[in-house]
């Protein structure tokens, strides 16, 4: 098993592994016994397939089940409530601890409700999509959609700790994993060249879910990650790294009418902000290939028809983690990334007809 730290005000740690064998007894190192009550929160989906860790769960601890519906439509205040209902039903009080075990949506859910249940009570992650495992359980950003804006109710909540087991990916769909792969090269470009390097290495293996692979990719993932929440934590400055690819992968994502998942966006617009590094900051015109090869290779999208500039650039325009101006991730070279490059509209149509959407 390996750990990592994540150094913040409250530390925790993140351990990764291909099981989970060790995370009874790491709940007993956080003095977490035997008849303890737990509630344990998870989706319908995990739930069904993952009936053999809950009753591990219900032979080791007095626990509570609430599963609700699957799927993004569901990270929503009626959600939200169900599970406040569900506590104040079950007593839950300030000892009480969650546990929040599904992807994404299921981790951004309970972490907000454990940051605001009495205002603060435990909860520990076991996030079991890709995307969850390198992307939504660190950095603490917790919270649910609301009027159809996504995370537009959330907090900064870091949980007591993560519990990452890659068995968890054999389950995945197809496209759910290629989900977290794009969320993978977006790594892969912004710190490093190492993590790209072993991606072209070790494509097969990678595609197959072999799990020396994934705890490889995990970890460095989650260690990218780890330096810029450390460093900016309430994402003012560098940690907008992260976003790389993300204004016109956004953009994919709506008009592309939920063709494409958010990894799968992000990858395409990856490809886009790779051009526009050319065109504006003299990257090196080597790496799209490189790239390009790699998303194919990996199953992840090269190529994007849009069907009307006009809304895909009103959407680009309201993307909300710009202001007025739009500003991009850049880079410079792998692993030299810029933020808040101010771009106009035509550089980004001319980034992507030469990249996602050549007309041919
Ligand atoms: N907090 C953050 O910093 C952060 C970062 C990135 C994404 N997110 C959020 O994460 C969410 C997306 O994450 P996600 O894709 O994990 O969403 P998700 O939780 O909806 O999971 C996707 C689907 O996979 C299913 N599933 C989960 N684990 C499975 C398994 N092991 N095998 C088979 N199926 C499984 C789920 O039931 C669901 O249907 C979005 O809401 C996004 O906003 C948050
Ligand atoms: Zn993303």
């Amino acid at each position: 098993m390996r750990e990592i730290k994540i150094n913040l005000k409250r530390p925790y740690t993140i351990y990764i592994d291909s099981n989970l064998d060790k995370l009874f007894n790491t709940m007993n190192e956080y003095k977490i016994k035997k008849n303890d009550t737990l509630f344990l929160i998870t989706d319908d989906k995990v739930s069904g397939l993952y009936n053999d860790i809950i009753l591990k769960f219900e032979k080791h601890f007095n626990i509570k089940k609430y599963f609700f519906n699957n799927g993004e439509l569901n990270k929503n205040m009626t959600t939200i409530q169900g599970i406040y209902s569900f506590l104040i039903e079950n007593n839950a009080n300030r000892d009480s601890i969650l546990i929040g075990l599904g992807g994404g949506v299921v981790g951004d859910l309970v972490g907000f409700v454990a940051a605001t249940y009495m205002r603060g009570i435990r909860y520990i992650n076991i996030p079991t999509t890709l995307l969850s495992q390198v992307d939504s359980s660190i950095g603490g950003k917790v919270g649910y959609n609301y009027n159809g804006i996504k995370n537009i109710v959330g907090s900064f909540y870091n949980p007591e700790f993560v519990f990452i087991s890659t068995n968890f990916l054999k389950t995945l769909e197809k496209k759910q994993f290629i989900d977290g792969l794009g969320e993978v090269i977006k790594y892969s470009l912004i710190k490093d060249k190492t993590l790209l390097e072993y991606i072209k290495e070790n494509i097969k293996g990678i595609a197959e879910k072999e799990n020396d692979k994934m705890l490889y990719i995990i970890r460095s993932c989650l260690s990218i990650k780890k330096y810029f929440v450390e460093i900016d934590y309430k994402d003012t400055g560098i940690r907008n790294l992260l976003n790389f690819g993300h204004t016109t992968g956004h953009a994919i994502e709506i008009t592309s009418n939920g063709k494409f998942t958010h990894g799968e966006s992000v990858a395409l617009g990856i490809l886009v902000a790779i051009k526009m590094s050319e065109n504006i900051l003299d990257l090196s015109n080597e790496i799209y290939n490189d790239v390009e090869e790699v998303l194919k290779k990996l199953g992840l999208p090269i190529e994007y028809k849009v069907d009307n500039y006009n809304l895909f650039m009103y959407a680009i325009n309201h993307d909300k983690k710009n202001g007025k101006k739009i500003r991009f991730v850049l880079l410079q070279d792998i692993g030299k990334g810029k933020i808040k490059v101010e771009v106009n509209n035509e550089d980004i149509l001319k980034g992507i007809k030469q990249s996602i959407d050549k007309g041919e």
